[in-house]
């Protein structure tokens, strides 16, 4: 029977299938695999958008793990970093001395990604990288080192696989741009 696709209606077109997720999150998993060989690395998800990536990311990744997440939000009207950056939901795991894998699903001006990096320095973590699904590299206004991505976009609003408009359509299974007209029901 094929698979239902209801929520498709929103979607304008297709960026990422399932299968292209697949295939990033088997790439990223072994290369992890080999880095993080003999190390146990704290992975720390950024909620909420990485929860999908970092179930598929994790599993393939055959390296001794904890897990922990946080939250930091910066977005003001659902498409822009506002650039002031607060946590709402810190890690529960001491980082002192851990080497740290942060795990986000797109890295856009690079101002929540170099907050979270710089909190975990600050707080004595051994190594910092991260790990992020999408980059959007031309929209960057800050200098943040982005060790593995699955793959680049262009300054497109993205949506699916833990990627939300207004906390919605997160649970699409595959990445893809909204109908102008979605976006024109809510900003208006
Ligand atoms: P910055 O600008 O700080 O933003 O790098 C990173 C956060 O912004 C969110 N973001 C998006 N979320 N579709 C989304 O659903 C997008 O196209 C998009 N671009 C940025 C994302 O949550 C990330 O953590
Ligand atoms: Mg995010």
């Amino acid at each position: 029977m094929a698979k239902s696709d209801n929520m498709g209606r929103i979607i304008d077109h297709k960026l990422f299938t399932e299968e292209d997720i697949h295939e990033i999150c088997v790439r990223l998993g072994k290369q992890l695999t080999e880095d993080y060989a003999g190390k146990k690395p704290l992975v720390v998800g950024a909620l909420k958008g990485a929860i999908y990536f970092l179930t598929d990311l994790t599993k393939q990744m055959d390296v001794e793990q904890q897990l922990d997440f946080i939250d930091v939000s910066s977005y003001g009207d659902g498409f822009e970093s506002t650039g002031k950056i607060e946590i709402v939901h810190d890690l529960a795991a001491d980082v002192a001395g851990r080497d740290v894998l942060i795990v986000e699903d797109i890295v856009d001006t690079g101002l929540t990604l170099k907050f979270m990096k710089d909190l975990l320095i600050e707080r004595g973590a051994k190594s910092v990288k991260c790990c992020v699904l999408l980059d959007k590299e031309a929209r960057r206004t800050t200098e943040v080192e982005v060790e593995y991505y699955g793959s680049k976009v262009g300054n497109e609003f993205v949506v699916g696989y833990g990627m939300d408009f207004l906390n919605m359509y997160r649970n699409l299974p595959y990445i893809g741009i909204l109908k102008p007209e979605i976006i024109d029901k809510y900003i208006k």
